[in-house]
């Protein structure tokens, strides 16, 4: 695949349906260094504003080995994809890190941005820099049947705020 720069869009530009962009295309998040980063799909999250700041919400499960860089480093990256890309997504989404070189075996680079991994290849990536990280406890869902579709294991999502520093496009 071919590796490119990203042009900066400005945010008014960028017109998406935010309840369909992350649940149906999917993304990428990766967080870590330049010397190690890691990359999973992801289907939930949200964009918006709080705080004053246009935002990214994404919600990460503990077991995952992405939270261990998310909770170590500043940012992460938000990376959209074409649907050529679908069966990387779901490898992305179906295979640990802990076990594989995911970016390497997908023929995929990281880039950085302010030390910010992200995958090179995607169509659109959003620099986000970390501004929350808010565990979701059993105690704050609701509505019970969420529970146990969601969280049988326990397994439980921290909710991450990132600031968008740059949208970038190809
Ligand atoms: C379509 C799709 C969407 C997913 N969405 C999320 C998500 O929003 N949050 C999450 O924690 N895991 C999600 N996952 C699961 C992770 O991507 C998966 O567990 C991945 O293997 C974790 O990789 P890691 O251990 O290298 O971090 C999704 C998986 C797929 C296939």
């Amino acid at each position: 695949m071919l590796q490119h720069v990203f042009q900066p869009v400005p945010l008014d530009l960028y017109e998406i349906n935010p309840f369909r962009k992350i649940s149906e295309d999917w993304m990428v998040i990766s967080a870590g260094t330049e010397e190690k980063a890691n990359s999973m799909t992801a289907s939930w999250g949200g964009m918006g504003t709080l705080w004053n700041e246009d935002v990214v919400f994404i919600f990460v499960r503990e077991s995952r080995y992405t939270k261990e860089f998310l909770d170590k480093t500043d940012g992460f990256s938000c990376t959209f994809f074409g649907k050529e890309n679908r069966a990387m997504l779901k490898y992305f989404g179906s295979v640990s890190g802990r076990n594989e070189d995911k970016v390497a075996n997908a023929k995929m680079h990281y880039d950085y941005i302010d030390g910010i991994p992200y995958i090179n290849e995607a169509d659109t990536v959003l620099i986000c820099k970390k501004l929350a990280a808010v565990p979701i406890e059993k105690e704050h869902i609701l509505l019970p049947g969420l529970l146990s579709v969601n969280y049988p294991k326990g397994d439980y999502h921290t909710m991450y705020v990132g600031g968008v520093i740059q949208l970038g496009a190809r």
